[in-house]
C-alpha cells in the first residue's frame, strides 16, 4: 500500500509554533503581502529578514510532537511506499527522525542566493548584506516559497499522487493551492482519502473520511492502527 501525507501548520502547532489562520494566527499579526512575497522583498529585505529570523528561532527553540514522532515511525515501517509532503517550514519532522521529507514551501533551515542560485544551510540570523558562501554577491534570501512562488518538488509529489492508496492530509485548512487541491489528484488515481485535523477545514467535503482532534493524539492513534 502506498501512502502520502500532506502536513501543513496544525501538526507543529502544539510544539508551539502557531499557526497561519486559526486565532491570533501568523497572518493576524503580519501582513503576509510585506513578509511573505517577492515583492515585499523587494521592498524592505531588512523587514522579511527579521521576521523570517524569528521564524528560524522559533523553530530552532521547538521540540518535535507525538505527531511529528508518529509520522517518523510510519515512515520507518513503510520506507519509501510513504511519501512525507509537508507545507511547514520547520524541521520537526526531521527532528523525530524522519528521512526524505518534501518541503513543498521551503524550510527555515535553508537559504538560497538570487545571483547564482547556490541553496546552503541558513545563518540563524540573515541580513541583506550576507555574502552568498558561492559567488560573494549580497544576493541571498531565505529558501521559502513565498506567495507566487512556484511549490518545490512538484514533479515528485505528483508522481506519489499518481500511484498512493490512501492520502491523509493533516493539520491544514486547505486554503493555498496547489497544497489545497493534491486530495483531489489522489482521488483522481483512485486514492481512499482521510483528512486529520482539529476541526473541519475548507475542503473537508473532498476527502472520504475524517478523524478530529488534536494531532498529538489523533496521529498516534491513526499510525498505531497502521503498523500495529
Ligand atoms: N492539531 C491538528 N490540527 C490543528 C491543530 C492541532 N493541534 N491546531 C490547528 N490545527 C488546524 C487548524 O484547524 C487549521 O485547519 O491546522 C490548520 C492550520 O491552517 P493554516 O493556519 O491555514 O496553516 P496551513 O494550512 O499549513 O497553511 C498553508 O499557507 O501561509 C501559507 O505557506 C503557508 O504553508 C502555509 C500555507
Ligand atoms: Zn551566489
Amino acid at each position: 500500500m502506498h501512502i502520502t501525507v500532506l502536513s501543513g501548520a496544525g501538526l507543529s502547532a502544539e510544539s508551539g509554533l502557531g499557526t497561519f489562520r486559526d486565532k491570533d494566527g501568523l497572518w493576524t499579526k503580519y501582513d503576509l503581502a510585506e513578509v511573505a512575497t517577492p515583492e515585499g522583498f523587494a521592498a524592505d529585505p531588512e523587514k522579511v529578514h527579521s521576521f523570517y529570523n524569528a521564524r528560524r528561532k522559533n523553530a530552532a527553540d521547538a521540540a518535535f510532537n507525538a505527531a511529528h514522532e508518529a509520522l517518523a515511525r510510519l515512515k520507518t515501517v513503510f520506507g519509501q511506499r510513504l511519501t512525507l509532503v509537508t507545507q511547514n517550514v520547520d524541521s520537526l519532522l526531521e527532528a523525530a527522525g524522519a528521512r526524505d521529507v518534501l518541503h513543498m514551501h521551503g524550510a527555515l533551515d535553508r537559504a538560497k542566493c538570487t545571483s547564482c542560485g547556490h541553496r546552503f544551510p541558513a545563518l540563524r540570523v540573515m541580513s541583506p548584506q550576507d555574502p552568498c558562501p558561492n559567488c560573494s554577491s549580497p544576493t541571498t534570501r531565505p529558501d521559502i516559497v513565498w506567495f507566487g512562488e512556484y511549490p518545490e518538488h512538484m514533479g515528485e509529489i505528483e508522481q506519489a499522487l499518481s500511484r498512493c492508496d490512501l492520502f491523509v492530509a493533516i493539520g491544514t485548512s486547505g486554503q493555498v493551492y496547489p497544497a489545497a487541491g493534491l486530495v483531489d489528484l489522489a482521488r483522481e488515481s483512485g486514492a481512499q482519502t482521510l483528512e486529520i485535523n482539529l476541526e473541519a477545514s475548507d475542503i473537508s467535503h473532498r476527502f472520504h473520511d475524517a478523524r478530529y482532534g488534536p494531532a498529538t493524539e489523533v496521529v498516534p492513534n491513526w499510525v498505531q492502527e497502521l503498523i500495529g
